[in-house]
């Protein structure tokens, strides 16, 4: 969604930082900057700061930074024009109009919603035909009532390559239409036919009611068993999950998290209408966020196979990362929640549910089941892991409680349980602190980048690239020096040649130059970086001379570079010249 920079200019200049941010975090002055608790993450002592210099937020901790608008983004958990509305009502500002924003992307949008909408209707009225009649038995066998069938939408794509395409094209969609919207493929011949043949159809549905996507199941053994909706304008896989649109509704206070569409439809069947599952993927930390939207509390549900156990332990993390609490409860003689409901009824699940595990529980139970307790060394091994588990759990009474219950299990004393993990934090900690000094030692390699998509290639280079940054975003006439002597070809670090890119050009255009503008459009993990830059430099005592150097570093380094690569093609060509 493009929204005119000058817009988002004044936006940011008329959204105070410290002002947005005290709404939700108590901050007190420190020096220039103000600090408070981070309510990203779980700390004790203050290390969330925020600028009013530089109008931005960063965490020492976890990481987290950025401008006003992903500040907003992230505490409200909102998607980046959501936020930009929530500012713009608090600053008294008008949202440039939809229509203004980007005429043709709201038409395209729209377009394919409705396409998806009229083939979500047309696999549904198949199965009333007698093409969908085998369709309509393979539900009935999987013991989906009528009412089911119809409350999620469901149907069949018949066995024909262009049965749909030609009825979309009979309502006046074009080709390319319902191309983008997924629905049909481009052969090798550039000739189009339908993507969904002879399935049975589950349409997806997101939490505003629109039809984004679909899944479709084969009604035998072939493969590929489920075939899904590619990513397109109006569905993101990793954004949205099976169900919810549903789920939101349910009044049980949670959410399950399963793993496929029959699952959550037998779930739902059953009276358990709070059932999700994410699409044919892991779990992302975006279907994280988005259930914390709606619930506190998680309930995983996943397959009883390896794979299943495998991906509950995955989703618990991410899901606690998100802030949710999660409980984990197995189908105990079942491969899935499907087949449990159907062999063992709804009450039994009730009171599966009623007692799940802690993701503690679970976990110890999990080492627990791959070890033969009944063997010394085994009993060992499985005592090593616990420890390690344990050690890594922050609080104390859960380490109480659940040394407990491995001791129990392992056939030895509490206290040995415990005096082991008191033993394995201490050393943990020494690990630590060491790490932490020799990290001190090597700012080089120190300066790179959390997020591996980001690492630098020549960090000698990378970092003067970072501190001048921090200086030309901080004053005008620095960047104005800069951009004599310095383009952005010169830097090593693409990203960050990027944001001195959009200095200078916005410069060039008389655009506001603040730091939180500059990162307005970015990416997160890029924001995340850069506030982490631009949060820790302090204001030298001779900046100009501090610049100075900083471009002579860039430019030495990147000569090296050319020089290289002037060898390699010296070298290539005279090879080149002797065959
Ligand atoms: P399952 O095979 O466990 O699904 O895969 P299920 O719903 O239990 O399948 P049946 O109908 O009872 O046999 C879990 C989920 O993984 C995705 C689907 O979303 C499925 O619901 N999946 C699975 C695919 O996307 N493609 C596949 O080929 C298989
Ligand atoms: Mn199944």
């Amino acid at each position: 969604m493009a929204l005119p920079d000058s817009f988002l200019d004044e936006l940011v200049a008329r959204s105070d930082i410290v002002e947005i941010v005290r709404r939700y975090v108590p901050l007190k002055k420190q020096g220039s900057n103000y600090f408070g608790l981070c309510p990203f993450h779980n700390e004790k002592s203050p290390s969330f700061s925020v600028s009013p210099d530089k109008q931005i937020f960063h965490c020492f901790g976890c990481g987290e930074g950025g401008g006003v608008i992903q500040f907003v983004m992230k505490i409200e958990n909102l998607p980046f024009i959501e936020a930009v509305r929530l500012l713009a009502d608090a600053a008294g500002m008008q949202m440039p109009s939809e229509r203004e924003q980007s005429d043709e992307q709201r038409r395209l949008r729209e377009r394919l919603l409705a396409v998806n909408r009229d083939a979500a209707r047309w696999f549904h009225s198949l199965l009333n035909q007698p093409q969908g009649q085998a369709a309509q038995q393979y539900f009935s066998g999987r013991g989906l009532s009528r009412k089911t069938v119809t409350a999620f939408g469901l149907g069949y794509s018949e066995d024909s390559w262009d049965g749909l395409l030609r009825h979309l094209t009979g309502l006046g969609y074009r080709p390319d239409e319902i191309e983008k919207a997924g629905l049909a493929v481009r052969g090798a011949k550039g000739g189009l036919y339908d993507r969904f043949r002879g399935r049975v159809m589950f349409p997806i549905i997101d939490v505003r009611g629109d039809v984004v996507g679909f899944g479709g199941r084969v009604l035998d053994d072939s493969k590929p068993k489920y075939l899904n909706s590619p990513d397109t304008p109006v569905f993101h896989k990793n954004r949205n999950l099976f169900a919810l649109n549903m789920a939101k509704k349910s009044k049980l206070g949670k959410l399950i998290l399963a793993e496929g569409y029959m699952d959550v439809i037998a779930l739902h069947q059953a009276g358990f209408d709070c059932a999700v599952a994410s699409l044919g993927t892991a779990l992302t930390e975006e279907q994280a966020k988005l259930m914390t939207r709606y619930t506190s509390e998680v309930v995983i549900c996943y397959d009883s196979d390896g794979a299943g156990q495998k991906a509950a332990q995955r989703a618990i993390d991410i899901l606690n990362r998100a802030g949710l609490s999660v409980r984990v409860m197995r189908v105990p003689g079942a491969k899935d929640p499907d087949e449990y409901i159907r062999e063992n009824g709804s009450e039994a699940f009730a009171l599966l549910l009623k007692k799940p595990q802690t993701d503690g529980e679970y976990r110890i139970a999990q080492l627990a089941a791959r070890h033969d307790l009944q063997r010394d060394d085994e009993r060992a091994a499985f005592l090593k892991e616990t420890v390690k588990l344990l050690a890594g759990m922050p609080n104390r009474i859960d380490r109480e409680i659940y040394a407990r219950s491995a001791a129990r299990q392992a056939g030895i004393s509490e206290n040995a349980v415990l005096a082991e993990v008191e033993r394995a934090i201490a050393s943990g900690y020494r690990r630590r602190k060491k790490d932490e000094e020799k990290k001190a030692l090597q700012p080089l390699r120190n300066a790179q980048p959390k997020d591996r998509e980001l690492r630098y290639s020549n960090p000698r280079s990378a970092l003067c690239e970072e501190k001048l940054l921090a200086l030309v975003l901080q004053d005008q006439e620095f960047l104005d020096k800069a951009r004599q002597k310095l383009k952005p070809e010169a830097f090593s670090s693409d990203f960050l040649a990027k944001i001195y890119q959009k200095a200078v050009e916005r410069r060039e255009q008389g655009l506001e130059l603040s730091a939180a503008a500059c990162m307005a459009g970015l990416p997160e993990n890029e924001v995340r970086h850069l506030s982490g830059v631009l949060a820790e430099t302090v204001r030298s005592r001779e900046p100009e001379k501090e610049m100075d150097d900083y471009i002579k570093t860039i430019l030495l380094e990147a000569q090296k570079r050319n020089a290289q690569s002037d060898e390699e093609l010296l070298r290539c060509a005279a090879e080149a010249a002797r065959k």
